[in-house]
């Protein structure tokens, strides 16, 4: 079976509430009608009648809950949900009613944080940052976690590398300064996502050009630093470096380069020194080698948002909306 058919199976065992905010966009409804009639979560859309109207025609979402921004019972609790979050930064409820009627990923991510929905999928037609600040500001980390990362489960056809071809690359969406504190965290986080969503134990790269000191740079003593860290706060953690890609991956190199390692050459979970080489990196293997690449998907954050791409199709919402209604079930 497919990946991303295990994960439509786990999310229908148990059924969560995922709110899909992009009303604006006609892709929502398709996705919605195939959510639905799939029976993969309980779908709420955030738009007004007019939205509706004029882009949910032809799409059966009757079975969906829709909640118009404007008219909504519960508006005023989640107003106050926004100001008591955000006291510290100056919110009045006049700027917490604007921003949820302007920005609807704000009344979804309010809508998580009072309990009346377990995700939010969105990133149809808003961008990374714009999709992924709400959640920042409102539902922040979990306990313990300092920053949110982004990952992309990868499935590479006709591999034997990795998990028979399954990867966790990370961080591939989300910051764009990685020490190496912050490094061994995404390495702790990544490996519990590979374990949820592929079920098999993770095995930590931590990548750089340089395999155990093999060159001498600051980025290379980042990376070695991290893996120091890594092994120290999680030591159930299995996860070595620094490692260049070759010897993560293949066994005879990694016979060479790093023989004593217990990951190299049997990397299943990618850890990047940087934003750049995550994003260059998942493009990379997603167009050359027509890899499968299901994300970005979020980690550390104290309940499940997802992103998607701008180029996605109505298939890849549904593909997010599972994978963050597996997230739900797994956060409890
Ligand atoms: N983890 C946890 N909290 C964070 C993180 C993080 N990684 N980053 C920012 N925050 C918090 C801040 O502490 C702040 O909290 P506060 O408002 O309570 O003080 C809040 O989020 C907003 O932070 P800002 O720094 O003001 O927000 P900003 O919008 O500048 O940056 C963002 C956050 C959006 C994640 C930014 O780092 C970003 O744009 N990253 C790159 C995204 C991107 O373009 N990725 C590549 C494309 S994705 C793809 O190709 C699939």
């Amino acid at each position: 079976m497919a990946f991303i058919d295990t994960i439509k199976a786990r999310a229908k065992a148990d059924k969560k509430t995922i709110v899909l905010p992009e009303s604006m966009d006609k892709r929502t409804f398709e996705a919605a009608e195939k959510i639905i009639k799939e029976d993969i979560a309980n779908v709420v859309i955030i738009g007004t009648p007019e939205e509706i109207a004029k882009n949910g025609a032809g799409y059966d979402i009757s079975k969906a809950t829709i909640i118009d921004p404007f008219n909504d019972p519960n508006k005023q609790k989640y107003i106050d949900k926004f100001v008591e979050l955000r006291a510290k930064k100056g919110v009045t409820p006049e700027d917490a009613q604007a921003q949820m009627e302007k920005d609807y990923m704000y009344y979804a991510c309010l809508m998580c944080k009072c309990g009346d929905a377990d995700g939010a999928v969105s990133g149809a037609c808003h961008s990374t940052g714009n999709t992924i600040r709400p959640a920042l500001q409102l539902l922040k980390t979990k306990p313990g976690i300092s920053s949110v990362s982004g990952f992309f489960l990868m499935e590479v056809p006709n591999c034997t590398l990795g998990e028979n071809g399954m990867f966790v690359f990370a961080d591939c969406a989300v910051n764009t300064d990685v020490d190496s504190e912050k490094l061994a965290e995404i390495a702790k986080l990544s490996a519990e996502s590979f374990e949820a969503l592929a079920g098999k134990d993770a095995k930590v790269a931590m990548l750089s050009y340089s395999t155990k000191g093999s060159a001498k740079h600051d980025d290379v003593t980042k990376v070695a630093e991290a893996v120091r860290i890594a092994k120290e706060k999680f030591p159930d953690l299995v996860v070595d470096g620094e490692l260049q890609l070759d010897a993560a991956l293949i066994p005879e190199v990694a016979s060479l380069k790093a023989p004593d390692s217990d990951v190299a050459g049997k990397a299943n979970t990618l850890v990047f020194p940087s934003l750049e080489a995550g994003n260059i990196g998942y493009k990379l293997v997603q167009r050359l080698a027509n890899a499968g690449a299901y994300g970005p998907v979020l980690q550390g954050l104290s309940m499940p948002v997802n992103d998607l791409s701008r180029g996605c199709v109505a298939d890849d919402i549904v593909g997010t909306v599972a994978i963050t209604a597996v997230q739900a079930q797994m956060q409890g």
